[in-house]
């Protein structure tokens, strides 16, 4: 993978090729995706809008390398992800990708920091430059009073931001967003939203955030409707 050739534009960052996802139901199939067609280059933030069960959490998931689509290509950086076995998925998954849950799913037991500081010991970084790049991320996002605390001690916003920290840490090249917010209060939501934004444009991320709320999708850089299986640009 290139992320140089990808940054400069040669190839989308994401590229999902005539995806299909079906799920059987009893003796009928659920058809969410029929020959779903979506691509996004660096530096694009795109809002995914769609009503409950429209399939936006199944499109995100197929994106991030999470669930294998019933047929279609997902491009990471212009290769095709699909049939790689899972070592390889989890290799792209942890250099190229950013995944925040719309509830945080953070470590209870590690603080804040601890929590940023992981996934890129994982990915081989060492432990000095991952702490200075968590605490960059943390206090940009205003946790620099936090980082010792665990997330039980945390508020739903905070644990949101340590959320998006932790996704952002591997300088991922796309960062998939599933309602990043959409668990805190509209007040909160906005706050946090807000800033989530600028963090990305700062740091110049590709990233697809799904959400409910129209006006924060008309905040992003483009915006697309999955709606009857269809996604439509609007
Ligand atoms: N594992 C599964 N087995 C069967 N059907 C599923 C499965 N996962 C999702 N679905 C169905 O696929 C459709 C899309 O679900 P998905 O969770 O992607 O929707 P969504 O747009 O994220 O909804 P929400 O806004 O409520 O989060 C729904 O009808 C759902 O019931
Ligand atoms: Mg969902």
């Amino acid at each position: 993978m290139d992320k140089a050739a990808t940054a400069t534009g040669v190839a989308p960052v994401l590229e999902l090729r005539d995806i299909t996802r079906h799920y059987a139901q009893g003796s009928e199939t659920l058809k969410v995706f029929d020959n779903l067609n979506f691509s996004i280059n660096a530096g694009q933030i795109v809002g995914l809008v769609g009503q409950s069960g429209s399939g936006k959490s199944s499109l995100l998931h197929i994106a991030g390398l999470l669930e294998k689509p019933t047929t279609g290509e997902v491009y990471i950086a212009g290769r095709n992800c699909v049939d790689l076995n899972d070592d390889a998925r989890t290799k792209i998954r942890r250099f190229a990708i950013g995944f925040i849950y719309q509830f945080h799913h953070l470590l209870p037991e590690f603080t804040a920091l601890e929590n940023v500081i992981m996934p890129q010991m994982i990915a081989g970084v060492s432990h000095k430059d991952a702490t200075v790049r968590a605490k960059s991320l943390l206090e940009k996002l205003g946790l620099g009073q936090r980082l010792e605390h665990r997330p039980p001690e945390l508020s739903g916003g905070e644990q949101q931001r340590v959320a998006i920290c932790r996704a952002l840490a591997n300088k991922p090249l796309v960062l998939l967003a599933d309602e990043p917010t959409g668990n805190l209060d509209p007040k909160t939501s906005e706050a946090v939203h807000r800033e989530f934004l600028h963090l990305i444009e700062d740091e110049g991320l590709a990233a697809v955030i799904a959400t409910h709320n129209l006006d924060l999708a008309m905040k992003m850089h483009r915006v697309v409707n999955l709606e009857d299986g269809i996604l439509k640009e609007s």
